[in-house]
Parts: C-alpha cells; structure tokens; sequence
C-alpha cells in the first residue's frame, strides 16, 4: 500500500495575528505549492529526499524533519500499545526553507497526516495537531501552530490557546486574492523571533487586541473593507522588515496600487498582499517579480484560501 499526502504552504500571523492566526494558500493556476510525502512498506526505515528545493535540506537523513516526525510518531504509537513496522518515506520537498512559507509545517504534516493514515488513524485530529507543534517548535526554536494548523486543516484557524481544540477555524473571504512574493533569501525563523522584543507597550497590547477582535467579527459579517483595515502588523513587522531588503519599497507600491492589505508572509522574507481584483493581482505578483525578488530562487503566486489542508 502507498499513501501520498499533499500539505499546503500557509501564511502564518496574516499580519494582526502573531503566533495565532494563520492561513492555508493554494495557487489559482494549479502550481504545486507544498510538500509531499509518500510512504511504502519497507523492511528497514528510509528517507529519499527529492525535489526542487531537496538539496537546501541537510544530507543525513537523521537530521530532517521528516525523520523526526517518524520517530515522534512510532514513539507515540508504542506508548499506546499499537503494533507497527518500518517503511520507506519519500519527501518531495517543493517548499523553499526559510521563506514564511511554512515550509517545515508543511513537510511535518504531510509525514505525520501520511503516517496516522498509512497506520490506520490510530490518533484523533487535535492529538496530531499537538504532535505537529511539538515538531515545528525543535525547527523554530518554540511551539506554535499558526503554520501546522491551517496547512493540516485549511482555510484561516485561530489558536484557542486551550489543549482542545487547540483551534478554530474562521470562515475566510473566499473572492480575495492573496499575492505572495518569495524573494528567493533566507530567513531562520529562530532569528526572526529573536529579534523581537521580550513584552510590548500597553497600547501595542490594546491594538493587537482590538484589531483581532474586529478581525474575527469581519469575517463573520463577511466585511471585507472593515477585515482589509485592521490587518496590520504591530508586533513583528517593525523589526523584522529590515531582515527583507526592498520592503518598504513593496509595500508603498502595493498599498497606493490598491491591495487591501500587505504583511510578512509568517518570519518572512515571503510577502503577501491582498487584492479584490484578478487583474489586480496579476499586475501586483508581477511587479513583486521584477522588484521584491532578489535571486533566481524567488517567485510569486496568485493564490486563493483553500477550505481543505493537507489531502
Ligand atoms: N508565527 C511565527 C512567527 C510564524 O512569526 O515567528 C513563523 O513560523
């Protein structure tokens, strides 16, 4: 038996919810954007590591991600009494390392959602997603789900904050369109959180509050000028944008070419922008390409919410 499981790349915070709001991406013209895993019976565990992006990842098959969330996972399953036996895993690894793609999120749950189907479900949907942020935190440095959930379960998911659900999924606005520019740099996601300061102004707290408050309420009342207007970055954003040369630039042309909204796609150097119009965010990826991408490794996608994650 082979299972092949498909994780979407996501946008991780959407600007206005740091750590706690993300969202899954899926390109309109049908490019493949995200990770694959497939898995086969073997006498003995493998790894094969294939791919565009497959020779960015380190070369002992020990040290990939992958390979941990299979140990994780056998792990899990002889706590439980469950009965299991190697097997052979192939990662097709589409998804640039750091690019606030979501990339190891995308590559945990597609091995972890491949494994729980291969061996028969024997864990429920909030036990994987707790395992996946376990996971995702040994690559950033600390445990959040705003990558892993929305790339396992689809469309826009809020932390609860709570061991179940860990998350809630929000319903999006399904007629945006989000751009998304990878300049083709690397940004650890351990040295963009590093960067941030350690607490925030009380007036930081107020806006980060209000503004996800209102968030949540406009997309509930499908307010799409009230959602566009609360989507801004005041934790993140300040600091991280001097990591992502060409920035500023990117965004003043976005804003004045009529995007509702422009962020750091999750620790970036990915940006997102978000338009009402196809034609608009045609002309928006294709001045991104021309200007935000630094090398031959970028690119931009005009991307829709998908309301299913990982397949
Ligand atoms: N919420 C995370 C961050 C997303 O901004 O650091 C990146 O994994």
């Amino acid at each position: 038996m082979t299972i092949t499981a498909y994780a979407p790349a996501s946008i991780g915070n959407l600007s206005l919810g740091y750590d706690v709001l993300g969202a899954a991406i899926e390109p309109i013209d049908g490019a493949v954007l995200g990770d694959v895993v497939e898995i086969n019976r073997a006498e003995q565990f493998s790894l094969t590591i294939a791919g565009p992006f497959a020779h960015k990842l380190p070369a002992d098959e020990n040290a990939n991600i992958v390979t941990h969330c299979y140990e994780h996972f056998i792990e899990a399953m002889v706590k439980y009494g469950q009965p299991t036996h190697p097997v052979a895993l192939t990662l097709q690894k589409n998804l640039p390392i750091g690019s606030g793609l979501g990339s190891s999120a995308s590559s945990i749950v597609a091995a972890l959602h491949a494994l729980n189907v291969y061996f028969e479900h024997p864990f429920t949907k909030n036990e994987l997603l707790h395992m996946m942020g376990e996971l995702e935190g040994q690559i950033s440095g600390s445990v959040h789900y705003d990558n892993v959930a929305p790339c396992y379960l689809g469309g826009i998911t809020l932390m609860t904050g709570q061991k179940a659900p860990l998350t809630v999924s929000l319903p999006a606005i399904n007629s945006w369109y989000w751009v998304v520019c990878y300049s083709g740099i690397t940004v650890s996601t351990a040295q963009a959180r590093d960067i941030l300061p350690a607490s925030v102004p009380l007036s930081t707290g107020l806006t980060f509050g209000r503004q996800l408050g209102v968030f949540v309420h406009a997309l509930h009342t499908q307010d799409e000028t009230l959602a566009g207007v609360v989507m801004n970055d005041v934790i993140a954003e300040p600091y991280r944008k001097a990591l992502l040369p060409g920035f500023d630039e990117a965004r003043s042309y976005c804003i004045d070419a009529g995007a509702l909204a422009f962020g750091i796609s999750g620790s970036g150097p990915t940006v997102f922008a978000v338009c009402q119009k196809l034609q608009q965010a045609r002309d928006m990826a294709a001045w991104l390409d021309k200007n935000y991408i630094q090398n031959s490794d970028g690119f931009s996608h005009v991307c829709r919410i998908p309301a299913k994650g990982v397949k």
